[in-house]
């Protein structure tokens, strides 16, 4: 998958700091050796994440992320490893040829296809046939540059002009494969015509897919979208994160709205942080993309009733990993298109600058069609309430909304706080069912320290046959082998060496959990392999305690038995 030799890799990343980079992220402060801040790859409050200048490498001990400057940048842009070389080859000045990343190399006709159908529907838009369609978006306000910006097209009246272009540049199989063109016995077709085509995006900036608009006829499908094909997988992109990514970052905030046309129309009042989902749940998949891209999250659906049960329902996604985010709730049933439309810019900014909490929408939902005065209303709606307050994390928002609802419901406070409980933290959770065995421990520790010495790895290629664990037998091996290759151990080198394989750095993940110390001493090396030695010795027993019990033979079974006697020694 590596285009790149491993020494050029390596010139690459050293060609910068890993600690200007990530300064320009996350901000750091020097703390010893190293550089600490904020991990922004867990709910992290208290700085857990090390950046280390001599090794180049940054750690965090809460949630184990780890490796180089490449994977950083992979994880926080959310780029392939080939972007992220690019990316630091273009800081470090590094001349670098880099091919495409595997993945869109795969699927380049698929792409060719539709770089080609972007530009015929493109084009059709400004054409004499395109007057009627221009007019439509001119009705809604939409200006030529926003037709522009957003390569907005227009899919012909006929069948099968895309289908004819096609078929001059593709094969079948891969016309067919694309979605945009359909077949039946007297050939292909093309499958939108007469709609006013709007690009989708993957999460890279490339048209995957369109969503079609009717505009003349009164069609009783609105939009019709591509279907899911083998680069268009709607629970994995969302509409314009490419353009909303970074300004998203730098304000820290991002805005989700429901439709494409709501996040079009946002763009032109210049608010730029902003996405869709585009009439789907939120998978969880699209909630962590969204967490990766700004701390305040802002969900702004539609004013009508199914948009606040998308606002509960995308809520609920983001809660599950620890995401609170903030609502806006538009009056009229109107949608933020139509809103800003009818209200302008200022009174939706006004709107933005001031989101409700998460729960005082849930407590204005939940309250919707039930009769406080009836009983069995109330009692239900307190019963939903602690529900929500139960899923949250945030102590502070808990406390207000007990509060509010003791004087709303005049319910007993104590009564109520008997059925709040503490929501766990993820992360802890995550810890703490890991209670790791005494041999897990040692293996962790062994490895852990192999990848800062050559002398542990030496020890562990003398002493240890076996390692208990197959993730921990594995990683082990193949830092040996990258030890025997080299000969020398550098962990910013291996870290990149094994990007990639997916298991060997979730591995490496694990064993930097709650890892702090960087130096060891022989002694305690020596604890961890005699640990590990004494499991496979006790392993080992078992197996020949069982296999006497299946003996018959006196002569054999005592031939285990002095085995046994033999290995028991060892312990
Ligand atoms: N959608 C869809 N198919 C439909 C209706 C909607 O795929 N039949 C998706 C579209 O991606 C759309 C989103 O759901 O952007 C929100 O739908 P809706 O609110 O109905 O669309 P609007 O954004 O209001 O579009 P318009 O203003 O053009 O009516
Ligand atoms: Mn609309």
């Amino acid at each position: 998958m590596k285009s790149l030799t491993q020494e050029k890799i390596n010139e690459i990343r050293n060609s910068v700091n890993i600690v200007d980079v990530i300064s320009s992220y996350v901000s750091l402060t020097p703390r010893g050796k190293n550089y600490f801040g904020i991990c922004p790859f867990h709910d992290d409050t208290n700085p857990s994440m090390s950046v280390n200048n001599e090794k180049q490498i940054y750690k965090c001990f809460s949630c184990g992320a780890t490796g180089t400057v490449f994977k950083f940048l992979m994880d926080y842009e959310n780029i392939t490893f080939s972007e992220a070389v690019k990316k630091i080859a273009d800081i470090g000045g590094v001349q670098v040829e880099i091919s495409e990343p595997r993945k869109i190399k795969d699927y380049k006709t698929q792409h060719d296809i539709y770089d080609l159908s972007l530009k015929f529907y493109t084009n059709n838009i400004n054409t004499t046939k395109g007057k009627e369609a221009k007019e439509y978006l001119k009705n809604r306000n939409i200006k030529d540059s926003i037709i522009k910006e957003f390569e907005i097209g227009l899919a012909l009246d006929d069948k099968n002009t895309l289908s004819n272009i096609l078929k001059k540049k593709f094969e079948m199989k891969e016309i067919l494969k694309s979605g945009l063109v359909g077949k039946n016995d007297y050939g292909i077709y093309d499958l939108f015509s007469n709609r006013i085509m709007f690009p989708l995006y993957d999460l890279n900036g490339k048209v995957v897919a369109y969503s079609g608009r009717i505009y003349k006829t009164k069609d009783n499908s609105k939009y019709i979208n591509t279907r899911e094909t083998e680069i268009f997988k709607k629970g994995e992109l969302l509409y314009n994160y490419h353009r909303a990514r970074d300004i998203a970052r730098q304000k820290n905030q991002i805005i989700i709205m429901e439709g494409f046309m709501d996040v079009i129309r946002a763009h032109t009042i210049d608010i730029k942080n902003v996405i869709a989902t585009m009439g789907t749940a939120v998978t969880k998949n699209q909630a962590n993309l969204i967490k990766k891209m700004a701390k305040e999250v802002i969900l702004c659906f539609d004013g009508d009733e199914a948009g606040a049960k998308a606002t509960k329902a995308c809520a609920e996604e983001l809660n599950k990993i620890n995401v609170t985010p903030k609502i806006i709730r538009l009056e009229e049933n109107l949608d933020p298109d139509e809103y800003i439309i009818k209200y302008g810019k200022e009174s939706f900014e006004r709107k933005l600058n001031n989101p409700i909490n998460i729960m005082d929408f849930e407590l204005e939902y939940l309250k919707e069609g039930k009769n406080l005065e009836n009983s069995n209303d109330k009692a239900t709606y307190i019963k939903e309430i602690i529900n929500e307050i139960n899923k949250i994390d945030d102590e502070i928002l808990k406390e207000v909304t007990i509060k509010k609802i003791v004087k709303e419901t005049q319910i007993d406070e104590d009564i109520l706080r008997k059925h709040i409980t503490k929501k766990p933290k993820e992360i802890k959770k995550e810890i703490k069912s890991e209670k790791l065995s005494k041999y897990e421990k040692a293996e962790k520790c062994l490895i852990y320290y192999m990848l800062k010495s050559k002398e542990v790895i030496k020890m562990y290629d003398k002493k240890v046959t076996f390692m208990p664990t197959e993730e921990y037998r594995l990683l082990a091996r193949e830092i040996s082998a990258y030890y025997h290759e080299k000969k020398e151990i550098n962990e910013a080198d291996f870290i990149d060496y094994i990007e990639g394989d997916e298991e060997l750095t979730n591995t490496i993940k694990k064993v930097n959990i709650q890892m702090k110390k960087e130096t060891y001493t022989i002694d305690e090396i020596e604890d961890y392999i005699k640990v590990i030695k004494e499991y496979n010795i006790n392993n080992a027993i078992e197996r020949m305690q069982a296999k006497m019990r299946e003996t018959i033979d006196p002569i054999k079974k005592a031939e285990i038995a002095q085995k046994i006697i033999d290995l028991k020694k060892g312990v």
